[in-house]
């Protein structure tokens, strides 16, 4: 049995046994902070906390290690509810290109981009692409995330999705976090279809989604809902294909153009709709009446110099927001939340207090696991996550790029 206490903690964020699963709109202001406090760890499970001045030596004090957590703070690992970290390859030749002058669109109208990906990826056998993908997920739970979604997508073929999606089971099963998986047949056409959209349509439909099922592969479909890619009419049919058999939707929306993706995605009861760079009243509206969490990605903004999604805009009307890192070769070669989490601040003008409970409660809630992240409560098995010394919290968003985790407790 480990047992670990963390001791004058400067601030114990998150805690405590009446936090709410989401925050909306004015609440997302709040976040609960326990001063100088402790907490008390037995194999991973929160048996005790509270303030240091009410400490009873609960706790049996053979083997237990003693973590004195003075000057630093204490949060729920961050979770990180929309990633692409399965991939073959990094693309920096795109972003070069783009340095001189392409778009995005550009790169992908020529064949780089996602088909650029694809490429690569089936290049890879399923073992390599696995032990890639494993050594990132060490880096990633060291920068501060407890929980991970992962997409395939780079596949775009019956052999290639199914070797993404068999590689983020395997992980799955062997990584401390806990990892959940999207099904993005619906990423882009493949080169072989470009004149055949239906043909491509079917194969998601007829032969992928049967395996999938079979195989238990996946826990939510997604499709990229955008001009060139799949339109809204298409994205239904997969999406509803999908719900047939047992994946919810998770879907990329709205992150060129308002397509009315985002409304279609609500009405399909999507668990969250992602990207939203672009977002107007109706989608605003249609929101409001669902329980479906918005999705903020700063990190794709930021690289691709487009529009930054508009959170003030998203929070005032009285919505939850979640944040993610969108980590992908292409669009947002980031997996570091605390550099999200300043972006958002920055260039969303998100409050430091707004964008943790976009990282905690709220990226929990867009991942399922409301039940077992986002807080630190008792019985809980969450992980934890435990800053260097810093000033204050707000110190996370602002001294931007510094490594603020001292160890993660998983
Ligand atoms: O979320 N927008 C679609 N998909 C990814 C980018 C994929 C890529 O460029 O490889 C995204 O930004
Ligand atoms: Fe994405």
């Amino acid at each position: 049995m480990s047992k670990i206490l963390l001791k004058n903690i400067k601030g114990l964020v998150q805690a405590g046994e009446q936090i709410p699963s989401v925050r909306k709109g004015a609440e997302m202001k709040q976040l609960d902070i326990i001063e100088n406090a402790f907490l008390a760890l037995e194999d991973g499970e929160v048996i005790s906390y509270g303030s240091m001045l009410e400490w009873e030596g609960i706790i049996d004090w053979r083997d237990v290690e003693i973590v004195d957590a003075d000057g630093c703070y204490v949060l729920p690992a961050f979770i990180d509810a929309h990633t692409h970290t399965v991939f073959a390859k990094s693309r920096e030749e795109e972003f070069v290109d783009r340095i001189h002058g392409l778009s995005y669109e550009d790169i992908a109208a020529k064949g780089g981009g996602i088909l650029n990906s694809a490429r690569k990826l089936s290049e890879l056998s399923e073992d390599e692409l696995f032990e890639a993908a494993k050594k990132r997920i060490e880096r990633i739970i060291q920068s501060g995330t407890g929980a991970l979604e992962i997409k395939s997508g780079y596949g775009l073929s019956v052999d290639g999705e199914i070797k993404m999606l068999r590689v983020i089971k395997r992980l799955k099963a062997c990584m401390p976090i806990v990892i959940k998986a999207t099904f993005l047949g619906a990423h882009a056409f493949p080169v072989d279809y470009k004149e055949n959209k239906r043909g491509y349509i079917d194969l998601i439909i007829q032969e992928m989604l049967p395996m999938i099922q079979k195989e238990q592969l996946a826990d939510y479909i997604d499709v990229f809902c955008e001009h060139n890619y799949f339109s809204v009419a298409e994205m239904e049919e997969i999406l509803r294909a999908g719900i047939a058999c047992g994946l919810k939707p998770k879907v990329h929306v709205n992150q060129f153009s308002i397509l009315g993706g985002v409304q279609k995605a609500v009405e399909l009861g999507a668990i969250s709709v992602d990207h939203l760079e672009e977002i107007d009243e109706n989608d605003i509206q249609s929101l409001l009446h669902s329980d479906t969490i918005p999705t903020l990605l700063p990190g794709c903004s930021h690289f691709l110099s487009i529009p930054f999604g508009d959170a003030r805009r998203i929070i005032d009307a009285g919505l939850p927001l979640a944040l993610a890192s969108d980590y992908n070769p292409g669009s947002s070669p980031n997996y570091h939340l605390m550099t999200i989490l300043s972006l958002a601040c920055l260039k969303q003008k998100m409050t430091p207090e707004e964008g943790i409970n976009a990282l905690t409660i709220n990226a929990a809630a867009a991942l399922e696991l409301s039940e077992s992240h986002g807080k630190i409560a008792i019985g809980r098995k969450s992980p934890i996550m435990l800053t260097k010394e810093i000033p204050s919290l707000a110190y996370l968003a602002y001294a931007f790029g510094e490594e603020h985790v001292q160890r993660m407790f998983i």
